[in-house]
């Protein structure tokens, strides 16, 4: 069952800023400070979790700046570190946090991270073979569980982790990634599945089609991303969007770059593509949170009814729009949830 309120998380701006590169109101800032206080600042506004995602680059414009997401804490690619070592990282980030810490497992699909280090990129779906075999070392180890494992690329001979489980039996485990993998894959050893920003006929599918995979223990759960603009009157955040579609123009060459520099078997980039006009990372604004403060609050109640527990949020400009949704739209949220209750 779906927690009866929904859950908001923000996207940390580890890349500095999640709509255009060029908005006048907020130059690209991945400064350490800044997210700092943006988080803090989340928090107190009552915002539940944080998403911190992970590259290397920047994948726009590599002469931006880029934060590093295990030091920020935590998206993961499973190529990057041992099972073993992360487990371990992550089982100490979970004693520091008192039990708050997440991982969301991902399988990469921006080449130059891993080509440019010699860090081997495979083939679309041998990635998401040795991710399984990853995720089911990690899931193991944070859980305190002994393990001995020999696999087509790990071989762990009697690894236990101290200590784990002070504060619940183990750190929750998020997946993105849309292909056919990448479900099963969520099905079989996540916790939440997090869907990219679409229109809820494509979410309702989708969230069908995972659920009917195979899966042990209790239910999956599931989280979507998505770019806010809630504004007082429907044709006022309209208005907006139109203004920040016509920024990212700006945009374009940048966005050419990364597509460039992308797996083409990422099946993100071809939901992308389908979908209308949009800003804003995976999906973005195409999940429809756009218009007067009912209309944002309604549509998330109708994300919510199909299964959606967790909305983590983009905005642009970040500060200001995180408290406008804080002030606005939650409050609407919660009266709406208690009265369908
Ligand atoms: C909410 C969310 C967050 C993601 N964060 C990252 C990330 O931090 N780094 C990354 O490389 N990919 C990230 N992804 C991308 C996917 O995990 C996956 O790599 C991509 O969709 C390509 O795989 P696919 O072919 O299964 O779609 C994210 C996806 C979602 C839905």
């Amino acid at each position: 069952m779906t927690a009866s309120i929904p859950r908001f998380g923000i996207w940390a701006l580890v890349s500095g800023a999640t709509g255009s590169l060029f908005h006048p109101d907020e130059p690209p800032d991945a400064t350490w400070e800044r997210n700092k206080r943006l988080v803090l600042e989340a928090e107190t506004l009552g915002y539940d979790t944080t998403l911190v995602a992970q590259h290397l680059f920047h994948v726009r414009d590599e002469t931006l700046d880029q934060l590093e997401t295990w030091t920020s804490c935590a998206a993961i690619k499973p190529r990057l570190f041992h099972p073993a070592v992360l487990a371990k990282m992550a089982t100490q980030i979970e004693e520091i946090s008192h039990g708050r810490f997440a991982i969301n497992l991902v399988n990469a699909w921006y080449k130059p991270e891993f080509e440019r280090a010699g860090i081997p990129f495979s083939e679309h779906d041998a990635r998401y073979d040795y991710g399984r075999e990853w995720i089911t070392l990690v899931r193991a180890l944070i859980a305190g569980e002994r393990v001995e494992f020999k696999g087509a690329h790990f071989t762990i001979d009697g690894y236990q982790l101290r200590p784990t489980g002070r504060y619940r039996p183990r750190p929750i485990i998020y997946a993105g990634g849309e292909s056919v993998q990448a479900r099963d894959l969520a099905a079989d050893t996540a916790d939440v599945w997090f869907i990219n920003g679409q229109p809820t006929e494509n979410v309702r599918a989708l969230i069908a089609d995972t659920a009917a995979r195979p899966r042990r223990g209790p239910k999956l759960r599931y989280g979507l991303s998505a770019f806010v603009i809630a504004r007082p009157t429907d044709a006022e955040a309209q208005e907006e969007h139109a203004r920040i579609l016509d920024i990212a123009r700006q945009d374009a060459p940048l966005r050419d770059r990364q597509m460039a520099n992308t797996d083409p078997k990422a099946v993100m980039f071809h939901t992308f593509a389908r979908l209308p006009k949009h800003v804003g990372s995976n999906g973005g604004t195409a999940a429809g949170l756009v218009g007067s403060y009912d209309t944002v609050a309604a549509r998330i109640l109708q994300f919510h009814a199909l299964g959606i527990e967790t909305f983590m949020l983009q905005f642009q400009p970040f500060e200001a729009e995180m408290r406008r949704f804080a002030d606005e739209v939650r409050p609407r949220v919660q009266r709406l949830s208690v009265a369908a209750a």
